[in-house]
């Protein structure tokens, strides 16, 4: 699986926001076919990994590989037309239109949309549904309009959307952190479909109980840097979650609490 050229290969990303250092040095690379699960708490340089990824803007320092070759993207849109297609959390959709006018909106056309330029409603709404029916999507009425899905179905749809446009590499900013269980599953079975056809996904995620059951690889990210990454036998849902809150500080903090308790407590007994 994570054998032969990566898709995605980044080497000693840095990057800076005035004097905030929100990248140091961050390598990882992303193969066809694998979950890459993207771990880190607030403020860890997650989404800034991923508008690096996206083309929104170029890293300060490292290299960015794609089949091996270096870009420097100018927006995402160049990116997107690579094969990078980024889902953000809001989605960019138009909750009064239709299902299918949303999926078909603003995306770039390729050479398989050629004869669709002109908007066609019932050959988007037959496309919409079949396309849908592959991913395991079933959306009774495409001509609904789209603020009428969950929003596990709407986040669904997008994934769609961005497999149908012909990404190789589809990112997922947060796709699960504002649903609940059984929406966030339906999201989760979306991303293993993706995998299935052989796109290679970067999940970003807070939460490791919707990153561990379908990531093959795990980046852990903390304060800028990063951790490493890491195989599912390589690492537990514990250690990463320790990580992720910096595990060697809260070690730090629980030694020093323990050395207060003693202390306290030799002090309680020279009293006596
Ligand atoms: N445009 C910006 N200008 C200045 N600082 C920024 C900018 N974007 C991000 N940062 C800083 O870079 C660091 C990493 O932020 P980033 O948004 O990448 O974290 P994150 O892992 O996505 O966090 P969250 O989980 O809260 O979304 C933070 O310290 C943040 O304040
Ligand atoms: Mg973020």
């Amino acid at each position: 699986m994570t054998t032969g050229q990566p898709l995605i290969d980044l080497q000693d990303i840095t990057k800076y926001f005035g004097r905030v250092h929100a990248l140091r040095d961050i390598s990882m690379t992303l193969h066809a076919g694998e979950v890459m699960c993207l771990l880190g708490d607030n403020g860890a340089g997650k989404s800034t990994l991923i508008k690096i990824l996206a083309g929104v803007f170029p890293p300060d320092e490292g290299e960015y590989r794609l089949d091996g070759q270096a870009v420097r993207f100018k927006s995402p849109r160049e990116a997107l037309r690579s094969g990078i297609a980024t889902v953000y959390q809001d989605l960019a959709m138009i909750p009064l239109m239709s299902v299918s006018r949303n999926f078909f909106l603003g995306s770039e056309p390729t050479k398989r949309i050629g004869p669709f330029q002109r908007y066609d409603a019932e050959t988007a709404d037959r496309l919409t549904r079949e396309e849908l029916r592959k991913m395991g999507i079933s959306i009774r009425d495409t001509s609904q309009a789209v603020g009428t899905l969950s929003g596990g179905e709407r986040q669904s749809v997008a994934i769609a959307r961005a497999v149908y446009f012909g990404a190789r590499v589809l990112i997922l900013d947060e796709p699960t952190a504002a649903l609940g269980v059984k929406e966030a599953a339906v999201v989760l079975r979306y991303i293993a479909q993706a995998r299935a056809r052989g796109l290679g996904v970067i999940f970003i995620t807070h939460n490791v109980h919707h990153a561990y059951p379908v990531g093959d690889r795990f980046t852990i990210l903390n304060r800028g840097r990063s951790y490493g990454t890491f195989t599912k036998e390589e690492v537990s849902r514990e250690e990463i979650v320790s990580m992720m809150a910096g595990g060697e500080e809260l070690e730090a903090l629980e030694e020093e609490l323990a050395r207060i308790a003693d202390d306290s407590h030799l002090a309680g007994e020279a009293v006596q």
